[in-house]
């Protein structure tokens, strides 16, 4: 165990980076489509039972190997469970899969950094118009973009983790709170907001699929920022009198509760620009309504405010958005920072170095991949399709690897570890000694129902993503 291990100063301060973590693009944009797209109410109690039933167990599996570790996730299996080539490769996918997180959603924050500075230049007409997205994302101007994400993030990263990760979030999360609140009541006073609201809330069970249920539980797991070692790497920095149950508790409902409230400052200025909106092609990709469609509806609001007027609600949406992502952005960078300075016995600043070469290295190409380098443009083929490089790395890290991760974090605690070890662990710096029934719960099904429905949603997306021949 490193002696000097940094931790976070304060419980808050350690929920508010955990909560940075989560609350991102997935929640602000993702959430909202997916809702909109699958049977509004009725995703939205499915969604809140995964989260409640598998994800929130998982959290607290993670941040308790973290803690009881002291290491990061290529370390933590084998410090806890002892030597094992099995477990060091769970530990080495527990660090490439954030990498590779990181740098598909870095091309995604450099895209709206890119829309930000255009709407400070006040280009908000030219966004509005439907080839801007398309010349933008595959011109050099990305790469200027590039550098500035690059300088923010690693900057933030080099201050650690009391000064850089936890301050930024005790500065950024609440400017965030402020932010969406704002949005949420300025969108429900617009002229036919409420139909969008009963869009979003009135269940529709037909839509329903088996499809929709296996996307909810990988949305719920890229929303919590579980499977991507974050939560083991955050648990690596949190105190052993840190209660991990209640800490875990106030995550997941601030996530969840930004994923809300995002559905509801979307769908009600979808309806309020179009009343008759075709909801289905509408909600084909969140991509195009973030970058194309939202664009048109804030132009569309210079008629009662004006131009400077619907400038400044567009900014702040894109300020929302950026600083949504960019703490998600760092939480996930410190995986293989963490992991590098532990490995190689460096300082902070010269993992960083390295880091910071390894992510340009992935990100450049993966940011020509639309349309700027024909190579990776059209780089591979598969399922029926042309697949960028961008789209391979989303397509193995967004969705498929996650729950798979997942599964592997069950079974360890409960089978290598044990699960009494395990729950000693848990509950050590809890005043709180009597068993709820989740906890009951949580017992049981760590080792049993929860890697069940896991494996079989991993099986299910490679099936369906690789092989275009999904089981249900
Ligand atoms: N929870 C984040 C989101 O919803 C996902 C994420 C976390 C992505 C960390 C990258 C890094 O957007």
């Amino acid at each position: 165990m490193s002696v000097s291990r940094e931790h976070f100063g304060s419980k808050l301060g350690f929920i508010l980076a955990a909560a940075g973590s989560a609350v991102g693009i997935g929640n602000l944009v993702g959430f909202p489509v997916a809702a909109a797209k699958n049977g509004g109410g009725a995703f939205l109690f499915i969604y809140a039972m995964f989260v409640i039933f598998i994800c929130l167990p998982v959290m607290m599996a993670e941040l308790t190997m973290g803690r009881t570790s002291q290491q990061d996730p290529a370390r933590a299996y084998t410090q806890i469970g002892g030597q094992s080539k099995w477990w060091s490769l769970a530990g080495l996918l527990g660090v490439i899969t954030p990498f590779m997180i990181a740098v598909f959603y870095a091309v995604i924050t450099i895209w709206i950094i890119g829309y930000l500075g255009a709407i400070f230049m006040g280009d908000l007409a030219l966004l509005a118009d439907g080839s801007y997205f398309s010349e933008f994302i595959s011109s050099s101007t990305i790469f200027y973009y590039m550098v500035a994400i690059g300088l923010i993030v690693f900057g933030i990263l080099a201050g650690g983790v009391k000064h850089g990760i936890e301050r930024m979030a005790k500065l950024l999360m609440p400017a965030l709170f402020v932010m969406l609140i704002g949005m949420v009541i300025y969108t429900l006073t617009l002229p036919n907001a409420i139909s969008g609201v009963s869009f979003y809330l009135v269940p529709d069970f037909e839509k329903v699929t088996g499809q929709v249920v296996s996307g909810a539980l990988s949305q719920a797991f890229f929303s919590l920022s579980l499977g991507m070692g974050i939560l083991i790497t955050y648990g690596s920095y949190m105190d052993r009198n840190t209660d991990i149950r209640a800490s875990s508790k106030w995550v997941a409902a601030t996530d969840t509760l930004v994923a809300f409230s995002a559905g509801l400052l979307m769908l009600p200025a979808i309806f309020s620009f179009d009343p008759g909106v075709d909801t289905e092609s509408l909600s084909e990709s969140s991509v195009t309504l973030v970058f194309s469609f939202l664009p048109k509806i804030f132009l569309s609001l210079q008629g009662d405010i004006g131009f400077i007027g619907a400038s400044v609600v567009a900014a702040t949406f894109f300020i929302l958005v950026l600083v949504a992502a960019i703490t998600s952005l760092v939480s996930i960078i410190e995986v293989p920072l963490a992991s590098i300075a532990e490995t190689e016995h460096w300082s902070r600043g010269k993992s960083i170095a390295l880091l910071a070469l390894l992510m340009a290295v992935f990100t450049v190409p993966a940011a020509m991949s639309f349309g700027f380098a024909e190579l990776f443009t059209s780089f591979t083929h598969y399922a029926g399709g042309d697949k960028s490089l961008f789209d391979v790395i989303y397509d193995v890290f967004y969705d498929t690897i996650l729950p798979l991760n997942g599964f592997l974090v069950c079974i360890f605690v409960i089978y290598r570890w044990k699960k009494a070890n395990f729950q000693a662990a848990l509950h050590e710096g809890s005043s709180n000694t009597s068993m709820s029934w989740f906890d009951r719960y949580i017992n049981v099904a760590l080792g049993t129902f929860i890697p069940l429905v896991l494996v079989v949603i991993f099986i299910n997306t490679v099936a369906t993503k690789f092989f275009a021949s999904p089981l249900f």
